[in-house]
């Protein structure tokens, strides 16, 4: 969106940096926002200084009407400034959010029309801006989000979201919206009357101007006939906390705070509520949970670039690529490539395993389709080659050697091996620099990580490209060296052995799973296994235990499973039974040790299982296999589902570093 687009060569009233204002031949005032040296719009206390001087023109000569709207590309304003929220003090911060109330504030009190015509992603203070305005246009930008996404990451919003949304949608929805921080596209925050309009994109001003100088106007956000009474408030906040504690437990502060909030402003009034807002945010900023999960924010949204710094090289420009090997993780790897536009070849070993793979890929839905073929000679035209055969050293070899007869000279190649060395799988190349490792997890579709293997002779070229096609991928890349189970299987399998020790001394599966779970961790580590596979498990056991020695040696349990043909949930038995239809039940064939079942306190599960993986932590970081603790908890949330509340898994064994560092990665300030 462009200012050209205002009608009538509009004169410019005061050109600040970062919001601009006009008026035009209609009388009808236009903001814009365009955050200086940023991508996107961010609201700092620059540019709500720079807010609150418009609107202080705007109430001393009321325009016909206001427009919000930014000329960013794709984004209207994605929220307050994070990184000035985490740096503050609790004085600053509480001056930050009352000015950012009291604006929002003053603009809803205009008494002028107001509409916030929204082009792109509109979330958390972009959002409670548009909720301050009397009408909310929104331009049909596909992939667009709108809402409050605070507690997902730890906080809750400040400039008084928590008290206009619920008045605008209704307070079952309002609530549900607030506590999950679910965000959603223009058609369905239509639907939910979190906007009024969906229009085109180019129809977006023009629309907004129609609004301003409609005659019949709408009432406003804030009218009292929405106030709900406090009884049915009280049930409504009640049952929104019920259902908060049953998906997560007590673990997560802001869902269950923000009803607080809610509860609070409908009891006592708004004034009141917005100081709630305030005080609690302060607070869970000041709390562990609500620090270590707006840090991860930090961690995941910079992880792209902390990959590219650490792999250091010029990433190629892939355009084609091929994949060996179209089982369950080729496929996956495949279609994953597949949606960031190459041109996509999966290579199978012969016509009846070519049906498998493209019956795999065909079983999902959009987008380009990868192409399955026997044909080798396709390969020469690619950029970039993944390798995801099965897990045999032999094999793989096999085809490295095959790769480096037909490959072009330039072109990267990656191995998807969970368990075998990068060096030794290279040694069978004649140009062993441009191999990695490239570590997708099960299902690739779903799970955010990657792990980019560097061994001592791939090139920073060839590492750089892994990072850069992870990234395509829509993955978070995490750099780790070749060593044995690179860092996500090397720390995990610590854990799932001492489960097995637990199994083994007579704790029955479900007690050890809920105890973890209770932890906080999102699976146990017997449904874990079981799903990894217990044959896998104990392949990947052996190999570490090869390589690593006897802290990684097989768990009777696993052996005797295998031995018994239960694999895990792709036999239909394991730790649990996996009826076709229905829940998993503990194996029923499975005797328990020292005839019967022993409860053990939940809490000394969880720190016995934990204590391995905190060792194991302490040691990859000493072995230098990954970067840093930051890289550590990164590749710990994403790879195992370490709670990011409890920090990663380097934060919550004492091994990150100091988290004020953050103040460095802000950028140099740009405006005055
Ligand atoms: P899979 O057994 O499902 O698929 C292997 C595929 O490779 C089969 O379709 C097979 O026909 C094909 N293949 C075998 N030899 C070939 C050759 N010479 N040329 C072309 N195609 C050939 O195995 P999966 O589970 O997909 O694993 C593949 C790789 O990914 C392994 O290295 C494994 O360790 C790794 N991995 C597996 C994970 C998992 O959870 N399954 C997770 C992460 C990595």
């Amino acid at each position: 969106m462009t200012r050209e687009k205002v009608k009538d060569a509009p004169e410019i009233i005061a050109m600040p940096q970062n919001v601009r204002f006009e008026r035009d031949a209609d009388r009808i005032a236009t903001v814009w926002f365009d955050v200086q040296g940023k991508s996107v719009n961010a609201v700092s206390s620059a540019v709500m200084a720079e807010l609150d001087a418009v609107v202080r023109e705007l109430e001393a000569d009321p325009p016909v009407g206001v427009i919000f709207a930014s000329e960013k590309p794709g984004t209207f304003i994605v929220g307050g400034d994070l990184f000035e929220i985490w740096n503050a003090d609790e004085a600053g911060l509480d001056a930050f959010l009352a000015r950012g109330q009291q604006v929002f504030d003053r603009i809803a009190a205009l008494g002028v029309t107001t509409v916030a015509a929204l082009s792109g992603d509109t979330l958390g203070g972009g959002y409670e801006l548009a909720l301050a305005c009397r009408h909310r246009i929104v331009a049909d930008v596909p992939h667009s989000r709108i809402g409050l996404p605070e507690t997902a990451i730890g906080i809750i919003p400040g400039w008084g979201g928590t008290l206009r949304l619920p008045r605008l949608v209704g307070i079952e929805a309002g609530l549900k919206l607030l506590v999950t921080g679910k965000t959603l596209g223009p058609q369905e925050a239509l639907q939910l009357g979190m906007v009024d309009e969906v229009v085109p994109p180019d129809r977006l001003l023009d629309e907004a101007r129609r609004r301003v100088l409609d005659p019949k106007p709408r009432p406003t956000t804030m009218h009292p006939a929405a106030e709900e009474d406090a009884t049915a408030c009280a049930e409504s906040c009640d049952r929104s906390r019920a259902e908060t504690r049953a998906r997560s437990g007590d673990h997560l502060p802001a869902p269950l705070r923000i009803v607080d909030v809610v509860e609070i402003s409908y009891r006592e009034g708004l004034a009141a509520g917005a100081d709630a807002e305030r005080r609690v945010l302060i607070e869970l900023l000041r709390g562990d949970a609500g620090r270590n999960l707006l840090r991860f924010f930090f961690l995941r949204s910079g992880g792209k670039k902390a990959a590219a710094q650490r792999a250091g090289g010029r990433p190629r420009d892939v355009k084609r690529a091929a994949v060996i090997g179209g089982g369950t993780m080729g496929a996956g790897i495949a279609l994953a490539l597949a949606r960031t536009g190459m041109d996509v070849q999966v290579i199978e070993a012969d016509e009846a395993a070519s049906a498998a793979a493209s019956a795999r890929i065909a079983a999902t839905d959009g987008g380009k389709k990868p192409l399955v073929t026997t044909d080798w000679s396709t390969v020469a035209m690619a950029d970039f080659i993944v390798e995801a055969v099965v897990e045999s050293l032999p094999v793989k070899l096999d085809v490295f050697r095959r790769l480096d007869d037909v490959v072009r000279q330039d072109a990267v190649l990656a191995s998807n091996t969970s368990s075998l060395g990068i060096a030794a799988i290279a040694a069978a190349t004649r140009h062993p620099e441009r191999v990695i490792g490239l570590h997708f997890f099960n299902p690739v579709a779903k799970m955010p990580l990657v792990e980019v293997v560097r061994a001592k002779q791939s090139s920073a070229d060839a590492v750089a490209t892994g990072v850069a096609i992870a990234a395509r991928a829509g993955k978070i890349p995490v750099v780790v060296n070749d060593a044995p189970g690179f860092v996500v299987n090397r720390v995990l399998f610590p854990y799932l052995r001492e489960a097995a020790a637990v199994f083994d001394e007579g704790a029955a599966v479900d007690d050890v799973d809920a105890a973890v779970r209770g932890w906080g961790m999102p699976m146990g580590p017997f449904a874990l296994l079981d799903e990894i596979g217990l044959d896998t498990s104990l392949f990947i056991f052996e190999s570490l235990a090869a390589a690593l020695g006897g802290r990684f040696a097989t768990p009777p349990s696993v052996a005797r499973a295998v031995a018994c043909g239960w694999l895990g949930r792709k036999s239909g038995r394991g730790f649990y039974d996996h009826p076709q239809d229905g829940r998993p039940t503990p194996n029923s064939e499975w005797p328990l040790a020292s005839g019967g079942r022993v409860r053990f306190p939940p809490t000394d599960i969880a720190d016995r299982l934990l204590k391995p993986m905190m060792e194991e932590a302490r040691l990859v970081l000493a072995d230098g296999v990954v970067e840093s603790a930051d890289a550590l908890d990164l590749a710990s949330v994403l790879g195992i589902g370490f709670p990011a509340f409890r920090g990663g898994l380097a934060t919550f064994a004492g091994l990150a570093e100091s988290p004020d560092r953050y103040s460095s990665k802000r950028p140099p300030k740009e405006h005055s």
